[in-house]
């Protein structure tokens, strides 16, 4: 059975998956922290947390609260900062043999440039997320994945600093998610990753104030799969770069949908909270389906839901 799938065909590196299941980012940490808990090494690739160029503390608490099939999140980037990620991760993702991804975050376009330039040629390190679409940060984040035209600016300017792959994470708080897409993927993008999470917020009844310590935060979790892979679907009709689908994922067949709406990888998030294994049972259940279903290769599901 053939599992693999290339997610950056055009990029000069390339990113060659083994199979295409990876954790979402701010879910997983640095990929160490789930090492005594399974394989990590099974995966397709590691997606580490959201990284600025300074370290930073993250909003305050709380900035988890629990919701009907999600959590809302508000953790703000809370980071080590990119020279200590090079100094102390990347030489120990060195050593591992499944690539690592990491996710940048800024809150100006020539912060991004930055952080793709620090990270360009460091081993252990095999592509960027640019996340311009974390709706818990004062400035920056989301603002540039809900314009078009600031999108595409981020996304030039990553990739003119960096020959590394780079995927881009688009937000769904935005009116139209593939006009985004498009904008990117001219751009340069070598691949698009969605979605992250919708802005929401709860509020305590009895103290009359909202839960969060920073008011309003990021819906995830079950409840915005079927947004998320409505989505998807979208912005398979719209793009030619491959998609990585994310949001809501908790079981094989959940992915499953998200590769027949025309992801080509997929991303488990929330679902790492409740089954730290929830990544690694993905892939298990993947494989199971595509014996049971005699199906070859991973190509042959991908986007056939939007076959007619
Ligand atoms: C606690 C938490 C922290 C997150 N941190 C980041 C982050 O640093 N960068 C990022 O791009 N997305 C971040 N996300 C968004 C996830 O990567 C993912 O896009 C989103 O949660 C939807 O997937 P899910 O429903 O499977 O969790 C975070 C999500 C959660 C719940």
């Amino acid at each position: 059975m053939n599992l693999s799938i290339e997610l950056a065909p055009k990029n000069r590196h390339g990113l060659l998956l083994a199979n295409p299941v990876m954790p979402a980012s701010g879910t997983f940490g640095y990929g160490t922290e789930y090492c005594h808990l399974f394989d990590i090494q099974r995966l397709g690739a590691i997606v580490c947390k959201g990284t600025t160029l300074e370290p930073r503390d993250g909003n305050p608490q709380p900035r988890l609260v629990e919701t009907a099939s999600g959590v809302l999140n508000s953790i703000g980037l809370q980071n080590i900062g990119v020279n200590t990620l090079i100094k102390e991760k990347a030489p120990l993702w060195a050593t591992w043999q499944v690539p690592v991804i990491v996710n940048i975050a800024g809150e100006a376009v020539s912060d991004y440039a930055q952080l793709a330039r620090e990270l360009d040629g460091v081993a252990g390190i095999s592509a960027i997320e640019v996340n311009i679409s974390c709706p818990n940060i004062k400035a920056g984040g989301a603002e540039f994945g809900t314009s078009p035209k600031a999108a595409a600016e981020v996304t030039a300017a990553v990739k003119q600093a960096t020959s590394l792959p780079v995927l881009v994470k688009l937000t769904p708080n935005t009116s139209d998610i593939a006009t985004v897409a498009v904008a990117v993927a001219e751009a340069g993008a070598d691949a698009v990753s969605l979605i992250n999470t919708f802005k929401g917020m709860a509020i305590d009844v009895t103290n009359r104030r909202p839960l969060l310590g920073n008011i309003t935060g990021g819906l995830s979790g079950p409840a915005i799969k079927p947004v998320a892979l409505y989505m998807v679907y979208e912005v398979a009709g719209a793009v030619q770069v491959p998609i990585i689908g994310c949001g809501g994922i908790t079981a094989a067949t959940d992915a499953i949908e998200f590769i027949m709406a025309g992801a080509s990888a997929i991303q488990v998030g929330t679902a790492s909270f409740a089954n730290p294994r929830a990544p690694v049972d993905v892939l298990e259940g993947i494989e199971q389906f595509m014996e049971k279903e005699k199906i070859d290769s991973l190509a042959d599901l991908i986007g056939v839901a939007r076959r007619q």
